[in-house]
């Protein structure tokens, strides 16, 4: 059933309390719920008191009763996921006895249990597999929550809020109960049963409240928590600092668990955490894990504003909080590591994932206008396009104009269930702007074409033209022109920044223009005679831009571009340019221009190594293809491996001094330096192999050693690698880590790897298909990250992702679906590849009990 934005209607009655009494069992949990129901005064039902809908998906239905008098089954009915009753007053007290089973929930969805302990995910609509409700954000209710376990397995039970009474109960069990004074939508719900370790601290919030943090960990894993612990207090300061926004509760949990389906869940003042995101130390995590335990701590804790003290009306609004939810993460990890960066980092993302998602058949604008299974829309579109929606806005108020609007967006909302549109209003009244137009990117989906072109009129005149268009995406045949803030400088020819005038503006160095138009021309006053414009600085809006630069000029944008983003930018787009052309190698000439500007990077005694380390990266294939709209794949992997295998080679020197000589003390440093190791083992395998093998033997962190691990597990003997098992032995109870050891495994891109990945890596003890970690190390590393086997002409490749999707429906849906997005970019490729992949979506789509996830993913591929 496809559920459409444009039908919303409020619900016509109302939970105003929640009173929940968990009973755990060893096979199975009784779930008694108390609602005390209103009827909505917003809601214009035909009839006064309409019949009333709860969702349920699951469920055992023991005893139901109204104001504690027992229904009959002729007072209600149990339709599918459906449990209809009809009110004979506009208040009441509904009570129903539900019996779940979490030890056999394997979708990971509402309760379930990890490694002994009972958890929750309830976002999107997992609540209603714990008990009938009026599972939809905008129902905002008081919860009261008692548990009862046994004390000696589940010595901690939480849930939500504050801890109101505790006691023993007969038999060796005992009761926690939990009231949250804060009204929430029920998938901000969470319980958690079990027996942990847990680390303590203190956060004393800007007016000095004292709030107790507390970190539960799996026993024995307290050494990998302290990062987290630093992570979350660093945030709780900064939202304060930033936003002026303060923590409302006295107690603040996190909740570590291995079977997760995403990153995180902000559940108010109970967080449960995807173990990824907690665990690290030096030992066990790299430079890159801790930045992302450092994201995803903010992210959930900024979500204390925005997404639970505002939260979503429906979830068409889901980019409400989840985009800038991003967006004040971005800020966050700027402020906490390198700007540009970060920066180049969340485009990349936006570049490889989000363009090729939004010229796929799942294009979707940031808020969809339909959808059949909401967990399929928690998508890089919703996240981070969302967020380079908000960044926009904030580039063009300002941090003091954007803060205005924030601090209006509060006032107005807290404690409300609200839309995106009310958040562009608040933004728009703050500040007196007329955004009418700027609208247009939650509305439209598909990514915008800007070509951009100069022209000399006189000397120290020119025009710079622009023309904005954006391809049909489904459902959009053509759209609207966008709002477009284009940041932009001009470069003489030796690469200095110049001084320019806009139109009748003043003399600058930098300008923000904003087009607005289909076409749109600005008059430039610099007094130079070639100018080399640098332009979308920063990526100041999520599009394509086009600018028929000479290789020339990009290497001397790439050499000096005084913007550090558009520095590696053009580094960028000239290989993107070489490797993308129709011609079916690269000249001499082409490889040496590469060269030369990598030479210079490298010789650079100004730039910081983190810098280096990613100017001299390839743009990664799934960027190239992703920036496509038809793409030669045998060429386009013949000429990325020439052009590597060239820059290996002849900077064979540099890249041994740097490898030689670089202290590995700092994450920069490392970076550099094992880019460097991997192209020497592209330069010669044999040659510098025993330099991989020392550093693996000999790491003291975990950054140098997967490093090394990676290019071992890449090489020719990989799969026999006496290193890649000493790996193995060394790390084997350490989980995390194992899922290191299986993705460096399925990067290896000899034609035995899919045969290797289906008898010893799926096989192996340590797999497990229930494990989203490990389906992502095993399936979605090999599918998204070796698309030279992937891709691979037997279509064997995609015969291995058809067969884990079809595994995984059954057992765990919202995988699923998101693994069969793989598929997605097959519109682009030779026309052998699409009927390979078409064979795999259509054994998919024909079989039984095909879920509403991955029905929706394939049956759109399909009619793509
Ligand atoms: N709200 C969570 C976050 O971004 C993600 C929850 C995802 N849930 C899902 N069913 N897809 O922090
Ligand atoms: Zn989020």
């Amino acid at each position: 059933v496809v559920k459409f934005r444009k039908n919303y209607k409020p619900s016509p009655y109302l939970i105003k309390n929640t009173e929940l009494i968990f009973q755990l069992f060893e096979d199975h949990v009784l779930v008694s719920a108390s609602l005390n129901i209103e009827s909505n005064p917003k809601s214009a039902e035909s009839v006064n008191l309409p019949p009333m809908e709860l969702d349920g998906v699951a469920l055992e239905l023991l005893e139901i009763s109204i104001d504690d008098k027992e229904l009959s089954d002729s007072d209600y009915q149990l339709k599918q996921d459906l449990l209809i009753i009809q009110p004979t007053t506009a208040q009441f007290n509904l009570q129903t006895l539900c019996k779940i089973y979490p030890q056999k929930n394997t979708s990971l969805e509402g309760l379930y249990t990890s490694g002994g302990k009972f958890c929750t995910q309830c976002e999107a609509e997992g609540f209603r597999k714990i008990t009938y409700y009026l599972d939809r954000p905008e129902i905002m209710s008081a919860f009261s929550v008692r548990i009862e376990g046994d004390q000696q397995k589940y010595p901690l039970l939480l849930s939500n809020g504050n801890p109101a009474s505790r006691g023993d109960l007969t038999d060796g069990r005992h009761f926690v109960e939990w009231h949250d004074p804060f009204p929430k939508p029920c998938y901000l719900f969470a319980l958690v049963a079990g027996d942990l370790d847990c680390l303590e601290d203190e956060f004393t919030t800007m007016n000095g409240r004292k709030v107790k943090l507390e970190l539960f960990v799996d026993k024995g894993k307290l050494d990998q928590c302290q990062f987290a612990m630093d992570s979350l207090k660093a945030s709780m300061r900064w939202d304060e600092e930033k936003f002026g926004r303060e923590y409302d509760l006295d107690l603040y949990m996190v909740v570590a668990v291995s079977d997760f389906n995403m990153g995180a869940m902000e559940n108010k003042g109970l967080n449960i955490f995807n173990t990824k995101y907690v665990l690290a130390n030096e030992k066990t995590a790299t430079d890159a894990d801790f930045e992302g335990v450092e994201r995803v701590i903010a992210h959930e804790y900024f979500h204390n504003w925005t997404g639970n003290r505002v939260t979503c009306r429906d979830w068409f609004q889901l980019s409400l909080k989840e985009g800038l939810t991003v967006f004040r993460d971005q800020k966050f990890s700027e402020d906490m590591q390198s700007k540009p960066v970060q920066r180049i980092d969340q485009v990349k993302i936006i570049r490889s994932a989000q363009f090729a998602e939004d010229s796929g058949p799942m294009a979707h604008p940031i808020r969809p206008d339909s959808y059949i299974e909401m967990n399929n829309f928690y998508t890089v579109t919703v996240y981070n396009k969302g967020a380079e929606v908000i960044n926009m806005m904030h580039t063009l108020l300002g941090e003091a104009g954007f803060r205005k609007g924030m601090d209006l967006y509060f006032e107005r909302h807290d404690g409300q269930a609200v839309t995106c549109e009310d958040f562009v209003r608040a933004m728009e009244e703050a500040n007196d702007v007329d955004w009418t137009q700027f609208r247009n990117w939650y509305s439209q989906a598909g990514t915008p074409l800007v070509n951009v072109k100069l022209t000399q009129l006189g000397a120290g005149q020119f025009h710079l033209d622009c023309e904005q268009s954006c391809p049909p995406t489904p459902e959009q045949q053509s759209k609207s022109p966008f709002m477009i803030p284009i940041k932009t400088g001009f470069l003489d020819a030796a690469g200095n920044s110049l001084k320019f005038k806009v139109e009748q503006g003043d003399w600058t160095d930098e300008a923000l223009l904003i087009l607005t138009e289909n076409k749109q021309s600005f008059k430039i006053e610099c007094d130079a005679e070639q100018i080399i414009p640098s332009l979308l600085r920063d990526f100041s809006a999520p599009i394509k831009l086009a600018y028929e630069y000479s290789l020339t000029q990009l290497a001397t944008q790439f050499a000096s571009d005084p913007n550090s983003f558009n520095r590696w930018d053009a580094g960028q787009n000239l290989m993107s340019r070489l490797l993308l052309s129709n011609s079916p190698t690269l000249s001499a000439t082409d490889k040496e221009i590469v060269e030369q500007a990598f030479s210079a990077i490298l010789h650079d005694e100004q730039l910081d190594n983190a810098l280096k380390a990613l100017a001299v990266q390839l743009p990664s294939l799934n960027s190239l293809i992703g920036q496509s709209d038809k793409v030669d794949l045998d060429q386009l992997f013949n000429k990325s491996n020439q052009l590597k295998q060239h820059l290996a080679k002849s900077l064979e020197p540099v890249w041994f001094s740097i490898y030689n000589t670089l202290a590995g003390d700092n994450a920069g440093a490392r970076w550099l330096r094992n880019v460097a190791l991997s192209y020497l083992l592209i330069a010669s395998e044999a040659q510098y192999f025993e330099l991989a093998a020392n550093q693996i033997t000999h790491a003291t962190n975990m950054t140098d050693e997967l490093a090394a691990l990676q290019v071992i597990a890449k090489s020719k003997n990989g799969f026999e690698s006496e290193y890649v098992e000493q790996f193995y032995q060394k790390w084997q109870n350490e989980d995390l880590v194992l899922d290191k050891w299986f993705s460096a495994q399925v990067l290896n891109e000899q034609d035995n790897v899919i045969d290797y990945i289906r008898s010893s890596l799926l096989e192996h003890e340590k797999f497990s298909i229930g494990n989203p970690n490990k389906v992502h190390s095993v399936i979605s590393t090999f599918s998204a990250n070796n698309l030279v086997q992937f891709h691979h002409a037997s279509g064997a490749g995609y015969a291995l992702l058809a067969d884990l999707v079809i595994q995984l429906n059954q057992i765990n849906p919202q995988i699923a679906g998101r693994l069969a997005t793989q598929f997605n970019q097959w519109k682009k490729l030779d026309s052998n590849r699409q009927t390979l992949i078409k064979s795999q979506l259509s054994k998919i789509i024909s079989i039984d009990a095909l879920s509403n996830d991955v029905f929706e993913v394939v049956d759109k591929s399909l009619k793509m």
